[in-house]
């Protein structure tokens, strides 16, 4: 779907992302991750032509960006970032709408769109769609800014630290709902962090940028299992790497059968053997009961089957 190829990109003469190859695969969710300044928003505005490659090409669908018309190419791809970017004396019907606006949909259909997302969202529509941006919380406001993102329906999502400012649960909350509606909607999505965890949990692949370049590409198990070199190995912190493989493997891949009475503490199947280790920690037990959403028994993990891992 987006390929680079020998990008670069200079400021004054030094080079901001250098010889930056890459393949993103429609439908994936690439995480881009690195120490600050070495080059990921750049990369992105790259990608939709904020700025222009110093050299290098960039194919969308195979198509070079640079022969396409700027305007258009930023309407196929939605771009939300940190500080929201809402428009401050728009409401926030207004400013979802932006996108569906430029495209000249009927106006109908932007209301339907607006309300659609807002919902997906949890903002319902009577209470959100007057407020203005001043009128939101931080969470609901980046909300808003990756509801506008969508609204155009675009084939591509660039994300430039969309969760950055929020607290740990509202965080979680939306990369759940992204997750979700990613699940739904199968966009292909480039999304900048400096939270590895938040890269872990939502990427299918990670790409680790370092002074500009590229330093390993690879699905989030990998990175942790083979880091390409010393700089991953410490990005990835090497004494957290158990937990933070733990948290990549679900608790339904490695149980066994259950015989007997179900154990008393219970565990979800679709959690992961970090939330179960965490259990078994705080509950002082060697064994869970593995449930699924009904609450029916599945299985039963005990702890040498946590140390295991998922079973092939
Ligand atoms: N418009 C610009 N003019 C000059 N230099 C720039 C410009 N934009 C970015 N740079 C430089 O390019 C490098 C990469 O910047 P970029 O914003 O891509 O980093 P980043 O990885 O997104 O960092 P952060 O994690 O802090 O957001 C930095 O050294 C920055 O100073
Ligand atoms: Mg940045």
């Amino acid at each position: 779907m987006i390929e680079l190829d020998g990008v670069s990109r200079l400021f004054d003469g030094v080079p901001a992302v250098e010889g930056m190859s890459l393949r993103i695969e429609r439908g994936e969710i690439c995480v881009i991750v690195g120490t600050s300044g070495c080059g990921k928003s750049t990369t992105l505005k790259l990608l939709n032509r904020l700025l222009a490659c110093s050299s290098g090409t960039i194919r969308i669908d195979g198509q070079d960006i640079a022969e396409l018309d700027a305007e258009r190419l930023r309407r196929r791809m939605g771009y939300a970032i940190q500080h929201t970017g809402l428009f401050p004396h728009w409401t926030v019907a207004r400013n979802i709408g932006v996108v569906p606006r430029l495209l000249e949909w009927p106006a109908p259909r932007i209301e339907a769109r607006v309300r659609e997302l807002l919902e997906l969202f949890g903002l319902p529509y009577a209470s959100f769609a007057d407020k203005f941006p001043s009128q939101l919380s931080g969470g609901q406001a980046q909300r808003v800014g990756v509801a506008r993102a969508l609204a155009g329906d675009p084939e591509i999502l660039l994300m430039d630290e969309p969760f950055g400012a929020l607290d740990p649960i509202t965080r979680e909350s939306l990369q759940n709902e992204l997750l979700r509606i990613q699940a739904r909607i199968h966009k292909t999505i480039v999304f900048v962090t400096h939270d590895l965890d938040e890269a872990l949990k939502l990427a299918s692949r990670i790409v680790v940028m370092d002074r500009g370049r590229i330093v390993q590409h690879d699905t989030p198990s990998r990175l942790l299992e083979q880091p390409a070199n010393a700089f991953v190995e410490n990005l990835f912190g090497q004494g957290e790497r158990g937990l933070k493989r733990a948290s990549l493997q679900r608790v339904g891949a490695c149980m066994l059968p259950l015989q007997g009475a179900a154990p008393a503490v219970s565990v979800g199947a679709e959690d992961s053997l970090r939330q179960a280790l965490s259990l078994m920690l705080w509950h002082r037990t060697g064994e869970l009961c593995v449930r699924d959403a009904e609450g029916r028994a599945l299985g039963v993990l005990p702890i040498g089957a946590v140390l295991q891992g998922p079973r092939a």
